[in-house]
C-alpha cells in the first residue's frame, strides 16, 4: 500500500493543473496585474481578486508560500498544545484557502471548516482546489465581508493569514475583537517585513487583553522586548518550487524562503517554548550562536560551544524559529 500524499504534494498537484491551457504570457499578466494591485493602495474597497485569471495567479503565485507560512505558525501552535485538536476552524478572508490547507496538515481527522471572504471568485477557486483533499470536501465556503458588522460563530480556531494588512485600522480592530470573542484560538499570520509585525504585536496586545495566552512564538505572555523601529520578529519557511511556480514567477532557484511574523493565541493550558530561536543560528568553528527570546521577557545571544557535548550537535542542527533548548535538553 502506498502512503496517502502529504496535504502540501496534494496541495501542489491541485495547483499545477490551475494555469493548464492558459499561455505563460496570460499567466505572467495575470502575476504581473497582483503585483501591481498588491503594490498598490490597500485596503481596497473592493476586492483585488476579482476575476478566476486574478485568483488564478494568486494561488499560483502566493498560495504555495502562504500555505508554508501558516503551517509552520500552526506546527509550532501544536508542540505548545500537545493533545489539543481543533474540531471546528474558521478561515477569515481565507481565500482560496492555504490556511485550510495547513491546517488538514498539522491536524489529521475530520473538522468542521469554513471560509469567509469577500471575493466570490476566490471561494469558487478555494472550493475547486479543496475536491482534492479529503478533510475539506464539506467545508463551507461563504462570502462575508470584514468589518463591525461582521459576525462570527463559536469556533475551535480562527485564522487570519495575509489579511489584515489589507483593512482599515478600524477593521483589523473589529476582526481581532471578533475573532477572540468567537475562539479558543487564534493564530494570525503577516508577512515578515517591520509593518507585519507591527500588525502582529497590535493583535497580539489586543488577544492578551481579551484573555488569551500566548502558545507561540513567544515564550511569554508579557510586552514583547523588541523595540519597534530597531528590529522585528519574523521567521522564515521554506518553500519548494514546483515548474509550475517558477514560470509564473520567474527565476529558477527550487525553493525560496517565505518570510513571516506570528502569533498563535489560546484560552486552553499552554506549554510556549521555553525560549525562541528568533535569528537564523550561526554556525563558527566549534561553536553556534543562537539568538534567543528568553521567558524572562528578554532577548539574548548564547554561543554553546563543543564543550556542551550533546547540546552542541543539537544546537549545529537546529533552525531559526525553533523552541530552544528542544524538549528532550533540559539545560541551557
Ligand atoms: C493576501 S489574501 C490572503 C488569502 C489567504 N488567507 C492566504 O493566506 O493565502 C487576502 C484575502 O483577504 C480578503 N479580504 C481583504 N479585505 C477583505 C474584507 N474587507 N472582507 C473580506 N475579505 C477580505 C481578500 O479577498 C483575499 O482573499
Amino acid at each position: 500500500m502506498t502512503a496517502p500524499a502529504l496535504p502540501s504534494e496534494t496541495l501542489r498537484a491541485a495547483l499545477a493543473g490551475l494555469l493548464d491551457g492558459l499561455p505563460p504570457k496570460q499567466a505572467a499578466q495575470a502575476v504581473d496585474r497582483l503585483i501591481a494591485n498588491y503594490r498598490g493602495t490597500t485596503p481596497t474597497d473592493a476586492p483585488i481578486l476579482r476575476d478566476r485569471a486574478d485568483v488564478a495567479a494568486y494561488a499560483a503565485y502566493r498560495m504555495p508560500a502562504t500555505f508554508e507560512a501558516v503551517h509552520a505558525a500552526l506546527e509550532a501552535f501544536a508542540e505548545a498544545t500537545p493533545g489539543w485538536t481543533p474540531a471546528s476552524h474558521l478561515d477569515v478572508g481565507g481565500g482560496t484557502g492555504a490556511a485550510t490547507w495547513a491546517v488538514a496538515a498539522t491536524w489529521s481527522g475530520d473538522r468542521e471548516v469554513t471560509v469567509l471572504d469577500w471575493s466570490e471568485p476566490a471561494l469558487a477557486l478555494g472550493r475547486e482546489l479543496a475536491a482534492a483533499q479529503p478533510a475539506l470536501t464539506r467545508a463551507r465556503w461563504q462570502r462575508a465581508k470584514i468589518g463591525k458588522d461582521m459576525a462570527l460563530p463559536a469556533t475551535d480556531l480562527v485564522t487570519v493569514s495575509y489579511v489584515l494588512n489589507e483593512l482599515t485600522p478600524a477593521d483589523r480592530t473589529a476582526l481581532v475583537d471578533t475573532a477572540a470573542a468567537a475562539a479558543q484560538a487564534v493564530v494570525i499570520v503577516e508577512a515578515g517585513t517591520p509593518a507585519g509585525y507591527a500588525r502582529v504585536i497590535e493583535a497580539r496586545d489586543r488577544l492578551i487583553d481579551a484573555g488569551f495566552r500566548i502558545a507561540a512564538p513567544c515564550p511569554h505572555s508579557a510586552a514583547c522586548p523588541i523595540v519597534p523601529g530597531e528590529d522585528w520578529c519574523h521567521f522564515a519557511a521554506r518553500v519548494s518550487r514546483s515548474s509550475l511556480h517558477r514560470k509564473v514567477k520567474g527565476g529558477s532557484l527550487p525553493y525560496e524562503d517565505e518570510k513571516f511574523s506570528y502569533v498563535a493565541v489560546t484560552r486552553l493550558p499552554a506549554t510556549p517554548a521555553p525560549a525562541r530561536i528568533i535569528r537564523r543560528p550561526q554556525i563558527r568553528k566549534g561553536q553556534v550562536l543562537l539568538d534567543l527570546c528568553e521567558p524572562d521577557e528578554h532577548l539574548t545571544r548564547r554561543t554553546i560551544t563543543k564543550r556542551h557535548g550533546d547540546l552542541y550537535k543539537t544546537a549545529r542542527d537546529t533552525t531559526w524559529g525553533a523552541p530552544w533548548p528542544p524538549p528532550d535538553h533540559s539545560d541551557h
